[in-house]
């Protein structure tokens, strides 16, 4: 708790640019109106390869997500290249508004891109890296604004489609801050917004004056992007050589350090490095083949973790199931309870470490009572990680603060649409013409399977 606090006081006085773990990104989002205009917003999520789309309606108190979709890429096909990435976004908008109008005489969009990103204006963003095992090449330092409109105009030119015309990019957004947006809209104690999800970050309202960001903007929502937290090697002492090898092994080396001890994309793998070790040492699975799945890296997921700790204590159906799956043979009760056991010691972990996390920013913050949002796999799925937390998250709070844990009550589309609308009406957002690529710039309905898009 001491280095994260540390890191973020150092992130938020330097420019992003510093050597501190945790960037503390400003987003230009502050506080927002509790109620709005009747107006309508298209809010792309990007959450590779799944792009979601929705259609949201503000009007006065009301919020309300009218239409949704997913799309993935199809089968064979890799997001790999910039040209391939903003080509897939851009057909996915054009599909999605093909067949709808817009209220006004424009689509405002809103983009929620969960990556840590370094921004200009609520509708400008940089890239600053890919995280959560995305690879795509010639992304990274890239202005996201440009290369959305350069490929939707493109995409104009190719199918002779005018509806991406009238589409215009208004916020770009992280996911931790519309999700906080989204539980502010009912709750304005609401200050704090924590996802524990593919990947780990939190975001919060910061009225310090003390910070250079903050110069003009009295309150401002700062992504923290504290899943960095142990890449300048702060995190060592308390790092197994478990963590140190999937770290080698990502797509990333050195890089999420925090975030790569808590996160869904994670969890199994570090699990399945664990029961690897013990094998090989002769202490788990006496008997099994040399060639077998438990030894193949990423055979072992985070939803077989959340499976096995939620299994019947007695018969252990599930898990043996698993075991079966990965070809572990003539396996015994007692490595079965173990299985269970080392599921459960690295889950605890990964809730303890998010609870630090968390305490330190509830701490910061220094507001009673505060309200936190929680959204995100592991801590909507796994059965004990919310009470693990919490009680955690007790502990290491200041016990003069009064605070409040919350789930999502509407989807974070509604919080990106929030934000949208702000922007425009601030006239913060820079407005982008179509055809100059170089740019200045729960009432919900389930979205369907997703479709697939060539490209
Ligand atoms: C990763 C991203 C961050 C995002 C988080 C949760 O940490 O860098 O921007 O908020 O995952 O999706």
């Amino acid at each position: 708790m001491k280095l994260l606090d540390k890191e973020m006081s150092k992130g938020l006085k330097g420019d992003a640019g510093t050597a501190a773990d945790v960037k503390m990104y400003p987003t230009f989002v502050g506080p927002l109106p509790q109620q709005s205009d009747k107006e309508e917003f298209l809010v792309l999520e990007v959450n590779l390869p799944r792009v979601e789309l929705a259609l949201v309606r503000l009007q006065d108190h009301n919020a309300s997500v009218i239409e949704s979709e997913n799309y993935i890429p199809t089968t064979g096909v890799q997001l790999d290249t910039l040209e391939r990435l903003s080509g897939f976004i851009a057909m996915c908008i054009i599909k999605f508004t093909k067949k709808r109008k817009p209220a006004g005489k424009e689509w405002p969009l809103a983009l929620i891109f969960p990556f840590p990103c370094q921004h200009e204006g609520p509708d400008r963003a940089c890239l600053v890296k890919w995280t959560k095992e995305v690879t795509c090449n010639d992304v990274e330092g890239k202005e996201l604004h440009g290369l959305i409109r350069g490929a939707l105009d493109k995409t104009i030119v190719h199918i002779k489609n005018k509806s991406a015309k009238k589409i215009t990019i208004v916020a770009i957004i992280n996911d931790t801050v519309s999700t906080l947006a989204s539980a502010a809209y009912n709750n304005p104690d609401c200050k704090i917004g924590l996802v524990v999800d593919g990947g780990l970050n939190a975001c919060y309202y910061e009225n310090g004056t003390q910070t250079k960001c903050l110069q003009d903007e009295k309150v401002m929502i700062i992504n923290t992007e504290l899943g960095a937290l142990g890449e300048n090697g702060f995190l060592d002492f308390c790092r197994t050589n478990y963590d140190k090898e999937l770290d080698e092994c990502s797509s990333s080396p050195d890089s999420q350090i925090l975030e790569k001890m808590v996160s869904s994309m994670y969890l199994g793998e570090i699990v399945r490095l664990v029961l690897e070790g013990l094998t090989r040492k002769n202490l788990m699975f006496r008997s099994v083949p040399l060639v077998c799945n438990l030894f193949l890296r990423g055979s072992f997921n985070t939803d077989y973790v959340i499976e096995i700790e939620s299994d019947n204590e007695g018969p252990h159906q599930r898990t043996k199931q698993i075991l079966d799956h990965l070809a572990v043979k003539d396996y015994t009760d007692e490595d079965v309870k173990n299985v269970r056991h080392v599921c459960s010691i690295i889950s605890e972990r990964a809730a303890c470490l998010s609870a630090a996390s968390l305490a330190t920013l509830i701490n910061h913050v220094n507001l009673s009572p505060v309200t936190v949002v929680v959204d995100g796999y592991m801590y909507q799925r796994h059965p004990r990680f919310q009470v693990m937390m919490l009680n955690k998250t007790r502990e290491l709070v200041n016990p003069e603060l009064k605070f409040h844990l919350v789930g999502p009550e509407l989807k974070r589309s509604i919080g990106a649409a929030r934000i949208a609308a702000a922007a425009l009406r601030s006239g913060n957002s820079l407005t982008d013409t179509p055809g100059a690529t170089q740019d200045r710039g729960s009432s919900h309905t389930e979205p369907e399977k997703p479709s697939q898009i060539g490209l």
